[in-house]
């Protein structure tokens, strides 16, 4: 069981093909997802164009800035692996006075390859993937920094079997979110409050 302050802003870090957006759309709303893939799409109808890249990064920090404002959970769904990737969000966090929360993929190399393989429709280079499960492994091993960053909690997750079964349990300011239909049979009532 992962506990999350229901008010907070989570960064999925990890490298393309982890899991990190199979396993948001599992554990949040699909309103508090904010996903640089999905911005990319929304002003250039194509999730991988790169010329779309800068509206990619400003949406979702200005997305993430208008929520936490009003104390909305929000995960940042990009791969978020390096310092400057990060700094601006944890800048968001701070101002509202916000926790940060990371959730590191650190999966094997080899599961992110094989599932970036198994996705030909957005496959990744291989090299990118390779340089990012180094990064997060890297992370993962020492995830210290982060907490000098700013990240009240850093959570690090190497088992893809263990992320498939882990669970999260939102505390404090928890808030009702708009769920997909599918989900919302699925979880009846609010999101578990454990305190
Ligand atoms: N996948 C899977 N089982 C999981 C997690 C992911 O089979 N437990 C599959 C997904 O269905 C997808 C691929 O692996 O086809 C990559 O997962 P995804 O969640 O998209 O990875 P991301 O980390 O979000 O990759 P990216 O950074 O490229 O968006
Ligand atoms: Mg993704």
């Amino acid at each position: 069981m992962l506990i999350v302050p229901g008010h907070a802003l989570i960064l999925l870090i990890g490298p393309p093909g982890s899991g990190k957006s199979t396993f948001a759309a599992r554990h949040f709303g699909p309103t508090e997802i904010l996903s640089s893939d999905a911005f990319r799409a929304m002003v250039a109808d194509d999730e991988d164009d790169q010329r779309a890249t800068p509206a990619a990064f400003d949406l979702p920090h200005r997305a993430a800035g208008h929520r936490l404002t009003r104390a909305r959970l929000t995960v940042i769904d990009a791969t978020n692996l390096r310092p400057a990737d990060r700094r601006a969000l944890l800048g968001l966090a701070r101002a509202w006075n916000r926790p940060a929360v990371a959730l590191i993929f650190a999966v094997p190399e080899a599961v992110a390859q094989e599932r970036n393989r198994g996705r030909p429709e957005r496959m990744v280079d291989a090299a990118v993937v390779a340089r990012g499960a180094s990064l997060a492994r890297a992370i993962g091993d020492r995830p210290a920094p982060l907490l000098d960053e700013g990240f009240a909690a850093v959570h690090v997750l190497r088992d893809p079997v263990a992320i498939d079964r882990l669970r999260i349990a939102r505390v404090g300011r928890a808030t009702r979110a708009i769920r997909s239909p599918s989900r919302a049979t699925r979880t009846a009532g609010s999101p578990a409050r454990t305190s």
